[in-house]
């Protein structure tokens, strides 16, 4: 496994190193062009004021020189880590021979579509075929049109508290009013379902005790008549959920969802986009529950810095769809599918083992959260898997009423102001999500834990009120 000295030299060192005063002016120079030329629309601008100036590994650095430790990751983007050696290599080998090829067959694109075959989870490995995409939403969607086109059928079911994106398709399973409000309507269709959500359980039931009750609901819904739905073409589902609040669900819940896809005739898609690619201490997450997905979206991490996504599905209904029925122009980029193939290669080194890594090291962080929670009248809940962790803030441990929302923005934003850069999920943005480069040393990832708690503790009072 790699070593902490090797895992050190792929960042800055001596982070987080901030200034006084934060945002610096080079920082808010270019914050305030950035908000007279785009988009107010753009999330993760408007969200932290910050900006980006150079990233190596698990670190950042802004304008003014400031670094910080990068705990967000890219959300799922950067699992190798920012500008990877190894990728930069790649670009600089691809670049001048080849880039764009019009959606058409290219060496890198031909090779990544058989790899990706060779590391999905069992069920579509060595079974499946690939589309490419460039976006998370773009590629839920294809993945949602395959299914209706598959089974001839309409409806698709999604769960409370999923985020698949915010183009037609996905838009219409997304449930954040943020994203949806003064956007309707939306393509019809689609339904959502309880989440094994078991901290905020929508029957106030205790695991394991409920015997996966909102499994069973599902079950029931979609296999019983009279319920309303009468044609799923699928079920997609986060494994474990992201902007939802980092959710990772009973084992059973994800069994019951996959019987119950399987006896009605649905494609059970399963969206990696955020918490696939070795992040969760397994190269897809959804093999943490022994079921098979029909469908695998993946995005973010596999191709990394540049865009390319993708849709995986089981070889068995590759001749159930249209040729040529869906054109697109940048999708399965030679340089975009040359980079995925070192990403890959990184990602499966067996002298690196950084799939292991994160289940080992994100293992230490849970309980470094966990005894931190014991200690905490507001740290009501740690989840999650491998380098995909999260901490539920409450005001009260037995109401668990979340904590206002402005508070926890201002907490992110102190986070920030010490050099720590965190985004806040959940839905009820009282989240905190722990979502690291798969290559952060160890002691990096201990300093951002316990600048977090130390603040909390600094702060406990106030945020119970
Ligand atoms: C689970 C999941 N699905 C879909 C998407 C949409 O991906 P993109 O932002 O690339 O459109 C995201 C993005 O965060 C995601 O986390």
């Amino acid at each position: 496994m790699i070593t902490e000295a090797e895992i050190a030299k792929l960042s800055f060192s001596g982070a987080p190193k901030v200034g006084k005063k934060i945002p610096g002016s080079k920082t808010q120079e270019l914050w305030d062009k950035s908000w007279k030329y785009e988009s107010p629309t753009r999330v993760g601008g408007s969200y932290l004021q910050f900006v980006w100036q150079e990233a190596f590994g698990s670190t950042v650095k802004d304008p003014d020189g400031n670094i910080f430790i990068d705990m967000t990751g890219g959300l799922g983007v950067n699992n190798v880590g920012h500008t990877h050696p190894k990728v930069v290599e790649t670009i600089l080998k691809q670049a001048p021979k080849l880039m764009h090829t019009l959606d058409m067959v290219n060496p890198p694109r031909a090779e990544l579509a058989k790899r990706l075959s060779e590391i999905m989870p069992p069920g579509l490995r060595d079974n499946c075929f690939t589309v490419f995409d460039c976006s998370g939403s773009g590629a839920v969607d294809t993945a949602l049109k395959y299914a209706k086109m598959i089974t001839r059928r309409s409806e698709m079911i999604a769960f409370h508290g999923a985020y698949h994106g915010v183009y037609g398709g996905s838009l219409a399973l997304t449930v954040s009013p943020h994203y949806r409000s003064g956007y309707e309507p939306f393509v019809p269709g689609a339904h959502h379902m309880p989440y094994g959500y078991c901290y905020r359980c929508f029957v106030g039931l205790t695991y394991p005790e409920c015997n996966a009750a909102c499994g069973k609901f599902l079950d029931y819904t979609l296999n019983t008549p009279y319920t309303g739905i009468t044609s799923p073409s699928c079920v997609i589902m986060e494994p474990i959920q992201g902007e939802g609040g980092y959710v990772d669900p009973p084992k059973e819940f994800v069994q019951e969802v996959a019987a119950a896809c399987k006896k009605a005739g649905a494609l059970f898609i399963v969206d990696e986009i955020q918490a696939g690619f070795g992040r969760t201490g397994k190269m897809w997450s959804i093999e943490h529950y022994d079921v098979e997905p029909d469908i695998l979206v993946w995005g973010k991490g596999v191709a990394g810095e540049l865009p390319l996504t993708g849709v995986t599905v089981k070889a068995e209904y590759q001749s159930k769809l249209e040729v040529g029925s869906q054109p697109a122009t940048f999708p399965g980029n030679a340089l975009a599918c040359a980079v995925a193939l070192t990403n890959i290669e990184i990602m499966t080194d067996p002298a690196d083992e950084l799939i292991k890594r994160a289940e080992i090291v994100g293992g230490h962080i849970k309980d470094m959260f966990k005894k931190a929670m014991e200690e905490s009248p507001v740290i009501g809940e740690v989840r999650g898997k491998g380098f995909m962790l999260s901490v539920e803030l409450v005001k009260d441990k037995k109401t668990r009423e979340p904590i206002d929302p402005e508070k926890a923005f201002a907490l992110m934003v102190s986070l920030k102001d010490k050099g720590i850069l965190n985004f806040i999920c959940g839905r009820y943005g009282n989240v905190y999500r722990f979502m690291p480069p798969l290559t952060t040393p160890k002691a990096y990832f201990e300093k951002a834990v316990n600048t977090f708690i130390g603040l909390v503790k600094e702060q406990e009072k106030d945020l119970q009120k």
